[in-house]
């Protein structure tokens, strides 16, 4: 249970800022000498299928380098490197590495770039022509909304904006050989590199896509200028939304006709994520969940679910997520900031938005619901039942670890930031 439970918050790359990698970049440097070969002095490798690690996030290449040494990531070439390499190797070696931008520049010691550098990044070599000719459009829009209808998550809540992520176990992709960035997708799909998240995305993705994903990487100034804002997003639901609409007429009193409710005990309905909607509807119905604890207690919509069939729950969250979240005004805190963003590895929390997002509106894919724009007394009300247990229906225990943290402050000011968000 709790190598299950550490293995998915690997996965969705909570332990952000837990680490603190105090590794020493001169001795890293000399260690460095037997990586040269392949990965480049500076970290930027000359060849496609040896990837760059200047610019990486230390804590992403010490995981990787344990990774090899166990063989739970295999490679004939990293096995033997990584085998012999020690804790502090390791920590020297990716601090090093960490130590220079994307481009092989190495960083001032306030993190700035230094201006004198002279450029060592290598022109790249034209790609011999593929029999499918793949569209970088195709692949921006891919990276940036994924594909719903087919299970794939937008890649750029977890690998940011313009390839670069916030989330320090989350790789870096910007700038990374494109030929590298296709192959590691293709071992994914094939579960010869394991991580759970990366394996359930690139299942769903075509050969056609990973070339098309790749051809967008090719294009390194057009990474850098996504707008997340600039595209629209085509919302699309498994359920039949005007079915849904008829059926939620029983649930206007409390959440709104359009799931905007006008008493803030009742949580909004309108824009959260239609999955996310569905557990919970199945929760109240059979409350117990899927690891067999008792499930989501509430006397209130137990009487509600108790008509519904499957199709109607499907449908009724499908009508919801479509429909336009009015959030109230209210004002963000930097206290409730900082915990969203950053967590709290001292007290062992961690950062809401690695699974609820940098915008606060979840994951669809996942049914980790939006909490943007939510009441902030519900919002309250349900951190305390998380941290009480008296709601335990989240999968492997996911809220009430964070929530067992929480002071009464914490839950405030969090819950007050959450309903700030639009
Ligand atoms: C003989 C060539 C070679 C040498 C020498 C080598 N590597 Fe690698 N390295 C590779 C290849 C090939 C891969 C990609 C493996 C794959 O496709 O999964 C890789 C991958 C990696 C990764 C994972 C990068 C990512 O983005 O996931 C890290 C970290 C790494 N190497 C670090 C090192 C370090 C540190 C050294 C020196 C101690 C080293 N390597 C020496 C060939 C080499
Ligand atoms: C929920 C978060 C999440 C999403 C969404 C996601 N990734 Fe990842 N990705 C990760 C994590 C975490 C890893 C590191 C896995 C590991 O530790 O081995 C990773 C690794 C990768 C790697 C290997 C990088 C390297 O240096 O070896 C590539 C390539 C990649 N992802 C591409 C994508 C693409 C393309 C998409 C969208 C179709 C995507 N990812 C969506 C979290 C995510
Ligand atoms: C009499 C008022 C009332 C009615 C009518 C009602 N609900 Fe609820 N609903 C609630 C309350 C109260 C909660 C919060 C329960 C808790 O604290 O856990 C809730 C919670 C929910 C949640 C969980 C939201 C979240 O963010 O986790 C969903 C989904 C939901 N209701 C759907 C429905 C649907 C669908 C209907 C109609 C079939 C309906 N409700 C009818 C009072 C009501
Ligand atoms: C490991 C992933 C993860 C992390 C980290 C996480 N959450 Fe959650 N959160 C979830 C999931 C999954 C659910 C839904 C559980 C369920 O199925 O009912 C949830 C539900 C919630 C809810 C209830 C929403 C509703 O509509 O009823 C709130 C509030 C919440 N989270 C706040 C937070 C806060 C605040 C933090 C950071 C201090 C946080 N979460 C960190 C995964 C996470």
């Amino acid at each position: 249970m709790k190598t299950v439970l550490l293995s998915i918050l690997f996965a969705v790359g909570i332990f952000s800022n837990a680490h603190v990698f105090a590794g020493d970049i001169k001795a890293g440097q000399t260690k460095s000498a037997m990586c040269a070969a392949c990965h480049g002095t500076n970290g930027v490798s000359a060849a496609d299928n040896y990837p760059n690690l200047a610019g990486q996030h230390a804590d992403y290449i010490v995981k990787q380098l344990n990774a090899f040494k166990a063989g739970e990531r295999k490679d004939m070439m990293m096995a033997p490197m990584a085998a012999g390499l020690s804790d502090a190797d390791m920590a020297d070696l990716a601090t090093y590495f960490a130590s220079f931008t994307r481009d092989g520049q190495p960083l001032t010691p306030s993190g700035e770039e230094s201006v004198a550098a002279e450029s060592t990044a290598p022109v790249r070599a034209a790609a011999t022509k593929p029999a499918y000719i793949p569209d970088a459009t195709a692949g921006k829009l891919l990276y940036q909304l994924g594909d719903k209808t087919r299970g794939i998550t937008a890649c750029i809540g977890c690998h940011g904006k313009d390839g670069n992520s916030d989330v320090l176990i989350n790789p870096n992709l910007a700038k990374q050989h494109p030929q590298y960035i296709e192959k590691q997708l293709r071992n994914f799909k094939e579960n010869s590199r394991h991580n759970a998240v990366m394996n359930q995305i690139s299942g769903n993705l075509s050969i056609e896509d990973i070339a098309n994903l790749g051809a967008y990487f090719v294009d390194t100034s057009a990474i850098g200028e996504v707008k997340a804002s600039s595209v629209v997003v085509m919302k699309s639901f498994i359920g039949d939304v005007v079915a849904g609409k008829a059926k939620a007429a029983t649930c206007a009193a409390c959440h709104g006709a359009d799931g905007n409710p006008a008493v803030s005990m009742y949580p909004a309905l309108a824009g959260q994520s239609e999955s996310y909607i569905v557990k919970q509807l199945k929760d109240f119905k059979t409350a117990v969940d899927s690891n067999g604890a008792s499930g989501r207690v509430d006397p209130v919509m137990a009487g509600m679910v108790a008509p519904l069939s499957t199709d109607d729950m499907q449908n009724i969250a499908a009508y919801f997520a479509s429909q336009t979240l009015n959030p109230i005004v209210v004002e963000a805190n930097e206290k409730g900031k900082k915990l969203f963003v950053s967590g709290d590895p001292i007290n062992g929390i961690t950062a809401c938005m690695a699974c609820h997002s940098i915008n606060g509106k979840g994951m669809d894919n996942a049914a980790f619901p939006s909490i943007a724009g939510q009441s902030a007394s519900y919002l309250k009300a349900q951190l305390e039942k998380f941290r009480s247990a008296s709601r335990e229906n989240d999968k492997n225990s996911m809220m009430r670890s964070v929530a067992l943290n929480l002071s009464d402050q914490d839950i405030e000011a969090v819950s007050q930031y959450m309903a700030s968000l639009k």
